[in-house]
């Protein structure tokens, strides 16, 4: 079963594949209305499960237009209307939608009930946001770097803030597609080291430093999250405001990285928390492109897990 669950557990070929896959559909349909199809239909007779147990506007919209615009049909099901959400097991749970669907996208909380439906399941799984990573993210950002600047590989980005979901996914693409990675945030906040050590292991230079200033000289790239994801307890608010706040990106800190530099946010943005209003809407801003390529890379996900 040819499951999308995270950057590292995918062959590096397979990824440059699927990168090159997304830019090519993407040119192929410029300029036609979002909702008409693509001239080749793919996933004719397909149907796809789009679970959400949390909060989601990209995922949810991109991944129903990705669907329908290469020819197959969507459910978007929220956990809590499930009986996932009332007591039964997530293997059942897997083992039922298999006789139904012929692709399954869970957006959940703990990583193990994404690797739990995973093993049950007899048609592919593909993750859409974990605590833990956030894969099909990272597919969007380096396909978006890629379409401004070419390869990634050999290039510096540079992370400020929380040492979150998002950043697991940008250290296991590190080691897949070969760029340098700095982790600017409070030791506090510090991503699982498991990541880290692994992309190094795979060749990637990967820093932790904690002042902003010097993180982002020389980065190709800086990006930034919010400070409280959807798993945090809002109880820490305050808490991780007071932390984070010196790593804010705003214009003063993109002085320093490369001229040339962009920067990204998976979105969604609390704007002038985690970066400013100036940064976001400036000229090296490339969040919307990164939004737009979620729906371009995950159509190329969605084809190689189903081998269309
Ligand atoms: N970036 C992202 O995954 O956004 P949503 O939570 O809106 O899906
Ligand atoms: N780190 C964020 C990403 C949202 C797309 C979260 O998990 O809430």
């Amino acid at each position: 079963m040819t499951h999308f669950l995270d950057i590292n557990k995918t062959d590096p070929a397979d990824l440059r594949a699927m990168i090159d896959q997304a830019a090519a559909m993407k040119s192929a349909r410029a300029g036609r209305p979002k909702g008409a199809p693509d001239d080749d239909q793919p996933l004719a007779g397909r149907m796809v499960a789009l679970i959400f147990e949390k909060p989601s506007t990209r995922t949810r919209v991109s991944f129903d237009m990705g669907v329908r615009q290469m020819g197959g049909q969507t459910m978007v099901l929220t956990g809590s209307e499930m009986q996932l959400g009332h007591g039964e097991t997530i293997a059942d749970t897997a083992r039922v939608l298999s006789r139904y669907v012929d692709l399954i996208m869970l957006r959940t909380y703990e990583e193990d009930v994404l690797l739990e439906m995973a093993d049950h399941a007899s048609v592919p799984v593909v993750n859409g946001l974990t605590n833990r990573t956030h894969p099909c993210q990272i597919m969007a950002d380096i396909l978006t770097y890629e379409e401004h600047r070419g390869p990634i590989a050999g290039r510096k980005v540079t992370w400020c803030g929380d040492g979150n979901n998002v950043f697991a996914s940008f250290a296991h693409a590190a080691g897949q597609f070969g760029f340098d990675l700095t982790f600017c945030g409070p030791e506090t906040l510090d991503p699982e080291r498991v990541f880290l050590e692994e992309a190094r292991a795979k060749g990637a230079s990967v820093e932790i430093i904690r002042d902003p200033v010097r993180a982002v000289q020389g980065a190709d790239l800086v990006v930034t999250d919010t400070w409280i994801s959807m798993h945090d307890s809002q109880s820490t608010r305050e808490r991780r405001h007071n932390q984070l706040r010196p790593y804010q990106v705003n214009e003063a800190l993109m002085k320093h990285a490369k001229p040339d530099a962009l920067f990204m946010h998976c979105l969604p943005a609390h704007r002038n928390e985690e970066v400013t209003d100036a940064v976001m809407d400036g000229p090296q801003s490339v969040v919307f492109d990164e939004a737009e390529n979620r729906l371009h890379a995950q159509k190329a996900i969605l084809r190689w897990c189903l081998g269309v």
